[in-house]
């Protein structure tokens, strides 16, 4: 696992958006797992300024969103097809069509989840995955406890993650209790994984992530078992590792040509 630590959280946004923008300026046409939450919005807002400002094309790429709410209606604002339109497709200029997430309204919930995986198979594996983590450690929606084997399934929020995401809706009822997510085995499978957390409210997670052990009480800790997996993390959810001198002399010390390159080039 690569530990980058960066001063800002808009530094998060803008060294983690470098390594998208070398997979899809090498191929435009490249497969791109997206998370929701606020952690990668900074992603997304730097990928946009690409899109508008440097020419970045990702009128090709194809895309596979990580989790959805169950139940909320399909045009709910808050649902996470209706905020991948707005924060992703319509400011990257996305294909729509190119785009999928998990059926939150389907009436046969395992059909769907199976579905998904399907299109996965067809169209993936993902070349890049986008995650955050949540404060009890979940990655997707796989709170605490989930096998590392799981494929996309309808999982219970825990309540705690409920409470966290209560600020995207009017009153903490109206977040939903269950939601479908791809598994930790599905996440596993996309090449590259990049995993991006920013404040004092992760500083836990991450130190549990990287270097807990491997254990499903934190699911984040099976980026241990992946061969690329980059955490890019500000100062405050950095601060509980216990080898953050290391991270950062090693990230000083990379040999050139393992540099990221912030400035679009690759
Ligand atoms: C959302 C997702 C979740 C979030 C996590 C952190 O698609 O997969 O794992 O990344 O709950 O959320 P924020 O970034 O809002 O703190």
């Amino acid at each position: 696992m690569q530990v980058v630590i960066v001063d800002s959280p808009a530094e998060v946004g803008r060294v983690a958006a470098a390594k998208i923008t070398q997979v899809i300026r090498r191929r435009n046409d490249a497969v791109l797992g997206l998370a929701t939450g606020s952690s990668p919005l900074a992603i997304y807002a730097e990928l946009a300024r690409q899109v508008r400002q440097d020419g970045l094309d990702c009128s090709a790429v194809r895309a596979f969103a990580l989790d959805e709410y169950v139940g909320l209606p399909a045009g709910h604002p808050e649902s996470y097809r209706s905020v991948i339109q707005r924060e992703v497709v319509a400011p990257l200029a996305l294909t729509p069509a190119f785009v999928h997430v998990p059926d939150g309204t389907a009436s046969d919930v395992a059909a769907a989840c199976a579905d998904y995986e399907q299109r996965i198979a067809e169209i993936g594996p993902v070349d890049i995955q986008i995650l955050g983590i949540g404060a009890n450690g979940h990655i997707g929606f796989n709170e605490p406890t989930s096998s590392f084997a799981s494929r996309t399934r309808i999982k219970t929020l825990a309540p705690t993650t409920r409470a966290d995401n209560a600020r995207f809706f009017d009153s903490p009822d109206e977040v939903p209790t269950h939601c479908l997510t791809q598994g930790l085995g599905t996440i596993l499978d996309a090449k590259r994984l990049v995993l991006v957390a920013q404040g004092e409210k992760k500083a836990d997670a991450v130190a549990k992530m990287v270097e807990g052990p491997v254990s499903s009480m934190c699911p984040g800790s099976a980026l241990q078992l992946h061969a690329d997996a980059t955490i890019v993390i500000d100062q405050a959810a950095a601060s509980r590792l216990a080898l953050i001198d290391y991270y950062r002399y090693t990230y000083d010390n990379l040999p050139e040509w393992q540099r990221f390159y912030t400035d679009g080039a690759y």
